[in-house]
């Protein structure tokens, strides 16, 4: 599925979305050059998920975590760079709560099976162009679903 996202608002209705629709175990990659928003989209989920703690970046810490209605998992692997170093992924993708991970290409070797991959790419100041692809049949349904609930921006 593309989405053409013209504002903040935006993002956080899709983002919200996709905080309604989580489960317990889901993994969603956030894909996109520096600045896209994939931080700023974590906020959003957080924050419908039902975090009340202030989201921020964790870019220094690559995991943080946060209880909401499901535990919320927040990577950003950004400065692990290919590191095959593993931090105990799997107690995060296979706990109870849901996982967002930016800059997930540098630790692919540690990713589950099956995961929804978001690409978020800048079209200009506040407008992202939002691919979202599902892989393994959670997944599928999941995106499914997560169509349905979205009327054309
Ligand atoms: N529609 C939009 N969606 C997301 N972010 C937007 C939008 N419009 C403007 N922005 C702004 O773009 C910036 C995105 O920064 P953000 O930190 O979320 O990027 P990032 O993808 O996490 O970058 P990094 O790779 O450095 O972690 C923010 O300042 C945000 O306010
Ligand atoms: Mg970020």
């Amino acid at each position: 599925m593309k989405l053409i996202i013209n504002s903040l608002e935006e993002m956080k209705t899709l983002s919200s979305h996709l905080a309604h629709l989580a489960s317990p175990d889901d993994v969603y990659l956030l894909k996109g050059d520096l600045g896209a928003g994939k931080t700023t989209f974590s906020q959003f989920f957080g924050q419908a998920l039902g975090v009340n703690k202030t989201i921020s970046s964790p870019t220094f810490t690559i995991i943080k975590s946060y209880s909401g209605r499901l535990p919320f998992h927040h990577m950003d692997c950004y400065r692990l760079e290919d590191s095959d170093e593993d931090l105990g992924f799997d107690d995060y993708f296979y706990g109870e709560g849901v996982t967002l991970v930016e800059w997930p290409q540098m630790i692919e070797e540690f990713l589950p099976p099956g995961y929804l991959t978001l690409t978020i790419e800048r079209i200009s100041d506040d407008s992202r162009q939002v691919t979202v692809e599902a892989h393994g049949a959670h997944y599928e349904n999941l995106l499914e679903a997560l169509t349905h609930e979205i009327t054309p921006y």
